[in-house]
């Protein structure tokens, strides 16, 4: 991979040209839940990106163990630990990029929603703390339910004054990633090479993979590309139940918020044409808040990409979300604003 290449190299590369780590732009990323099931292996992940020049650990609990570990692989980042409210502020000064894996995940039986009630207080205090202390920084929430806690941070953002939409990010990355890996085995192609859009949400049948548009194509049934398009909104679900009780997706999803945050790191330091999925504000329906392609660039969101074409299936996915979604967005909003 480019990460371990550049690893090698002790280089990074930065607008087509690489750079000694030295003269990298200096960014500093946080991860906020950085003990947790996600935190760890995403604190990780983001230790071995070489475009992160200080890494900042904040948790509840735990933080200075996870810190203390991390910090002893050698690559180019400075690793802190911060735990506990008190050091929230210095945990995010002068940040880049803010990660939010904090709170809690599902247990069998749950949807997204169930974790409502607590997440988003947890989100809106995080997000009040961002507005505060880094408000020019790139937000990539992962914290459950996305379609909920996004608007959340955009009212608690709007309320301090500093919302820009073009740098608060849903990482709906896990849901590509699971449309990736499902199709490959289906179409039978190299799995490295697949691209596929995945536009709507992060909930059950809200997560829309646009199989018509996976590339390399492929012919594949109705019956095939409805059972990869149930498979893949129920990803999440199938690991909350194979780890009967013991948490969601953590090693995946750590995976899949390394690439999102690796790819705003690209745009901040203008690498051209990096596109990702992402859960954005967005006009492209009639709802405030959609997932769908979009062109990451010096300041976050450079443009949000249509749905392109989509199948007759496609077409009626689309109609059947948007009730829900709006909901969900709505009740988000009233949430952040009671
Ligand atoms: P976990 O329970 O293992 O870890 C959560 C961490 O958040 C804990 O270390 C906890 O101490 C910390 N935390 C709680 N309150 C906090 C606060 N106020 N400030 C900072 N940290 C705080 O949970 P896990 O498995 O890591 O999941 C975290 C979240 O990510 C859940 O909401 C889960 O639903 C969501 N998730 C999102 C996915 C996505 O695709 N967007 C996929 C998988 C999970």
């Amino acid at each position: 991979s480019t990460i371990q290449a550049s690893l090698r190299q002790g280089r990074a590369q930065v607008n087509g040209r690489s750079f000694s780590s030295g003269s990298a732009p200096h960014r500093k990323v946080a991860v906020l839940g950085a003990a947790g099931g996600i935190g760890q292996p995403l604190s990780l992940l983001m230790k071995l990106n070489p475009l992160v020049s200080q890494l900042s650990l904040y948790d509840i609990a735990g933080t200075p163990g996870v810190a203390a570990d991390v910090s002893h692989i050698n690559t180019r980042s400075e690793v802190t630990g911060y735990v506990g409210e008190d050091q929230l502020g210095k945990a995010l000064e002068g940040c880049d990029i803010v990660i939010i894996p904090a709170g809690v995940p599902r247990k069998p039986g749950m949807t997204r929603d169930d974790l409502f009630n607590i997440n988003a207080g947890i989100v809106k205090g995080l997000c009040t703390a961002i507005a505060k202390y880094c408000p020019n920084a790139l937000v990539n929430m992962i914290s459950n339910p996305v379609n909920s806690t996004v608007p959340i941070a955009s009212e608690v953002f709007k309320k301090a004054g500093t919302y820009d939409e073009k740098r608060l990010f849903g990482v709906t990355t896990l849901d590509v990633v699971r449309a990736k890996t499902f199709y490959a085995g289906k179409a039978n192609v190299n799995v490295s090479e697949v691209n596929v859009p995945v536009v709507g949400g992060h909930a059950g049948i809200t997560i829309l993979p646009l199989f018509s548009q996976a590339t390399p194509t492929a012919n594949l049934s109705d019956e095939v590309l409805t059972a990869l398009t149930k498979r893949t909104q129920d990803g999440g679900t199938e690991v909350v139940e194979a780890k009967a009780g013991k948490g969601s997706a953590t090693l995946s999803m750590a995976y899949a918020g390394a690439l999102f945050a690796d790819a705003c790191l690209k745009g901040l330091n203008g690498v051209p044409d990096v596109v990702e999925c992402s859960f954005v504000q967005s006009s492209i329906t009639e709802l405030p808040f959609f997932a769908s392609k979009v062109r990451l660039g010096k300041n976050g969101v450079e443009e949000v990409l249509g749905l392109g074409a989509l199948s007759d299936y496609e077409k009626q996915g689309l109609e059947a979300l948007l009730p829900e979604l709006k909901s969900s967005i709505e009740k988000g909003i009233k949430f952040a604003n009671q």
